[in-house]
């Protein structure tokens, strides 16, 4: 049997990024005193900045033009930035790392396809950069999850098709995605729709589902 490739989401499942996008998001919204919650944060994920802002938006009490909209979104960033620059490989979520290198022992190709555009520099800041056969990020999609574009890219990169290639994610945009592109589709934490579920990366065998027969 051939081995699949794994495409990895990158917020949420590779590293914990939540806090820094909600401070970002928040410290923009109370500027401009727009209601803003954790809860709020969480319908975030997996969505591109653009879109998020639209999401964040949906409280604000006046209309906003397309100009100030790129101006908010560019500040958020900004914002979020100077977050992530101060980010160490204690952001890592637990078993990431062990699972990307034992996947690699075996022989697996590994990719990162993150709608974000800010993914080179968090992977380079935690230390993973240079565990992925391929990276493809926010810079370059035209449409983001749950779009398939972003994983498909990927797994052209490395010559894959989409039946050879396990998604995991924690975004249900992303499942989404995995799902319309006809890959499998591994869910963890909150996400919905998987083929499979898991709370974390640590509670997965991966290598298991990627080179088909028992690992362990
Ligand atoms: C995704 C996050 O990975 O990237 C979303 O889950 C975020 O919350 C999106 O909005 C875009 O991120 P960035 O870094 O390009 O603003
Ligand atoms: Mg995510």
């Amino acid at each position: 049997m051939q081995k699949k490739a794994v495409l990895f989401d990158l917020d949420g499942v590779l590293v914990t990024t939540d806090d820094c996008h909600y401070r970002a998001w928040k410290q923009m919204a109370d500027e401009e005193h727009i209601p803003f919650t954790r809860t709020d944060n969480e319908r975030l994920r997996g969505v591109s900045r653009m879109a998020s802002l639209e999401i964040v938006l949906e409280k604000a009490a006046r209309a906003y033009s397309e100009e100030e909209k790129l101006a908010l979104a560019e500040r958020k960033n900004r914002y979020y930035v100077q977050l992530i620059r101060k980010l160490t490989d204690a952001a890592i979520l637990p078993g990431a790392r062990e699972t990307v290198i034992r996947l690699r022992e075996a022989g697996v190709l590994t990719a990162v396809a993150s709608s974000s555009k800010n993914a080179r520099l968090i992977l380079t800041q935690v230390g993973l950069i240079d565990l992925f056969d391929a990276i493809i990020d926010g810079t370059q999609i035209t449409k983001s999850k749950p779009d398939p574009e972003v994983v498909l890219k990927a797994a052209e990169l490395r010559h894959k098709k989409p039946q050879d290639c396990i998604v995991v994610e924690d975004a249900d945009a992303g499942i989404a995605a995995a799902k319309s592109a006809g890959m499998y589709a591994v869910a963890v934490g909150n996400a919905h729709g998987g083929d499979l579920h898991y709370s974390g990366l640590d509670s997965v065998d991966l290598l298991k589902l990627a080179v088909g027969k028992e690992t362990k």
